[in-house]
């Protein structure tokens, strides 16, 4: 909408830490997120409105220019591609690793390594870059129970802490990328919407910094 901006946001941890950052650079939603089943939220600055959204819809959102710019995990962006979007801004939050991880001791065999993951774009392509014959079975969570249960030999899955492994009896293995979360913008509103995400731009550079 034309005069108004509209972030879409990704819910979650990367919310959690968004919203401190976004009230530094004066934005705060008029309603509390967290208590609210509400999707799309009002500022007590006009102007900027506020959508909630799962990850992976965050792209998609902005791709369209149903939002203007967004803020989503690079892991994210890896596996969904970043086509039609800017990423001018890595915020520094919600930090971790994307890695592969196998049940303590695990030795690779002569065959085929099955891989589970919900990363699938991102795992087939580091497979193939390792050189690694590889069969994948998409999951949609819960990665880590895929080893246990003999439905994968190694998993491609987001590491913070580390717990999550370390609790099903898994270890990390390679380090694929770093991760954190990024501002994307569509590269239509770039033009259309310069100067508001401009400004927009600077302050979160500002609460970043
Ligand atoms: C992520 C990830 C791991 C866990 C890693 O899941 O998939 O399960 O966090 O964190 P740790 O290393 O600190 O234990 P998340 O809780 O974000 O939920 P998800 O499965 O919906 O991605």
């Amino acid at each position: 909408m034309s005069g108004t901006l509209t972030l879409a946001l990704t819910k979650g941890r990367i919310l959690k830490e968004t919203l401190p950052l976004l009230a530094r650079a004066g934005i705060v939603p008029a309603d509390d997120i967290a208590s609210s089943r509400k999707l799309v939220f009002e500022c007590t600055r006009p102007g900027v409105r506020l959508l909630v959204l799962r990850g992976t819809d965050v792209p998609t959102y902005v791709r369209h220019g149903a939002a203007d710019p967004g803020v989503v995990g690079k892991d994210i962006l890896l596996e969904e591609g970043a086509d039609g979007l800017y990423e001018p801004l890595d915020l520094g939050i919600a930090r971790c690793r994307l890695m592969t991880a196998a049940p303590v001791g695990w030795i690779p065999g002569p065959g085929r390594v099955r891989v589970a993951t919900k990363f699938t774009g991102i795992a087939r392509r580091f497979f193939a870059e390792q050189g690694r014959q590889a069969d994948f079975i998409k999951l949609y969570g819960a990665m880590e129970l895929a080893p246990l249960m003999g439905l994968a030999d190694v998993i491609v899955d987001i590491v913070d802490t580390g717990n999550t492994l370390k609790a099903n009896g898994l270890e990390p293995l390679d380090l694929i990328a770093d991760i954190s979360t990024r501002l994307v913008v569509n590269k239509a509103s770039m033009r259309s919407q310069h100067a508001a995400i401009e400004a927009l731009l600077a302050e979160l550079r500002e609460a970043v910094a």
